[in-house]
């Protein structure tokens, strides 16, 4: 790998961006990340990732360390640097560096990174067959709506689910969904209802859920915003996730039962195709 990445001020080799060992990402998981995706050389739904960016930040008081129109200019150039047409950024913001102490200091310059991946993202092959979702407790802090890179709990589970042969997990809490271990989780009832948790400190407020709620009601489809148990879930005619990377992924079966016939189902497949259709015309170039 010879890429490009962006460290506090600087576009740097790879091999040349070194971050301390008392930054208080790496020591206390005290950052936050977005993620957003470049398809055809455009940024995809970038205005939604950068507002939640702030959201993040206000949330664990850490200062935006570069202007609006910076952060975009950098989304950008990173994207042109490393030739990315197809593929995500990640952007992380932590508070910065600091004496190891619980106790920590609210006036430390943050650490921000950001870097390209190449991914395939169009043409998903998941897109054809559906995922298989195994699901497990609930086992992370509850401040889910902020971003944070305390994401071991969500990959330890992931993990050890794919091993025994699932695509991922479904997390559940008192008997409902809160939303996958990397995306948020929707339900079609028989009567053609899009249903999604409703916003709450459980889950990740999605930038691709808002879109796809939006664009399933601009499209005559109907959408309620309300919790749903795992029995429901098992029981609905189709499923389907939502994120950054992965768009509208079908999601089959649930513990290796199947959910509806078992088959990508016509909802989840028209509401793919109208966000990739939208994205392709909205997204920001990264070239412009
Ligand atoms: N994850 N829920 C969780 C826990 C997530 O980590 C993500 C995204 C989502 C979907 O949010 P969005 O639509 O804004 O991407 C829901 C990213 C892709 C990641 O961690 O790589």
């Amino acid at each position: 790998m010879n890429r490009t990445v962006y460290l506090n001020g600087d576009l740097i080799a790879e091999a040349d961006a070194k971050i301390s060992v008392f930054d208080r990402g790496f020591l206390f998981a005290d950052a936050i990340y977005e993620v957003t995706a470049v398809v055809e050389g455009k940024l995809i739904d970038y205005p939604g990732h950068k507002a939640r960016l702030r959201r993040s930040l206000d949330a664990l008081g850490i200062p935006m360390p570069v202007a609006e129109e910076e952060l975009l200019a950098l989304h950008k150039e990173i994207a042109r640097r490393n030739g990315i047409a197809e593929g995500l950024i990640y952007l992380q913001i932590s508070r910065g560096v600091q004496e190891r102490d619980f106790l920590f200091s609210r006036d430390t310059e943050p650490t921000i990174v950001l870097f390209t991946q190449s991914k395939r993202i169009l043409h998903n092959p998941k897109w054809k067959t559906g995922l298989a979702l195994q699901t497990v407790p609930d086992g992370r802090w509850s401040q889910r709506q902020i971003k944070t890179v305390q994401l071991l709990y969500s990959s330890l589970m992931k993990t050890d689910a794919h091993s025994k042969g699932y695509d991922d997990v479904l997390f559940v809490e008192d008997g409902y969904v809160t939303e996958a271990s990397s995306a948020n989780f929707h339900i079609v009832t028989s009567d053609g209802v899009v249903v999604t948790r409703e916003l709450s400190d459980a889950l990740l407020h999605g930038i691709t859920r808002s879109s796809i709620l939006d664009l399933a009601r601009q499209a005559g489809l109907a959408a309620e915003e309300r919790r749903f148990t795992v029995d429901e879930a098992r029981s609905a005619a189709e499923a389907f996730v939502t994120s950054a990377t992965s768009f509208v992924t079908p999601v089959v079966s649930l513990d290796g039962q199947k959910i509806g016939t078992g088959d990508v189902g016509p909802v989840s497949q028209r509401l793919l195709d109208i966000y990739v259709n939208n994205q392709l015309a909205q997204g920001l170039a990264v070239a412009g």
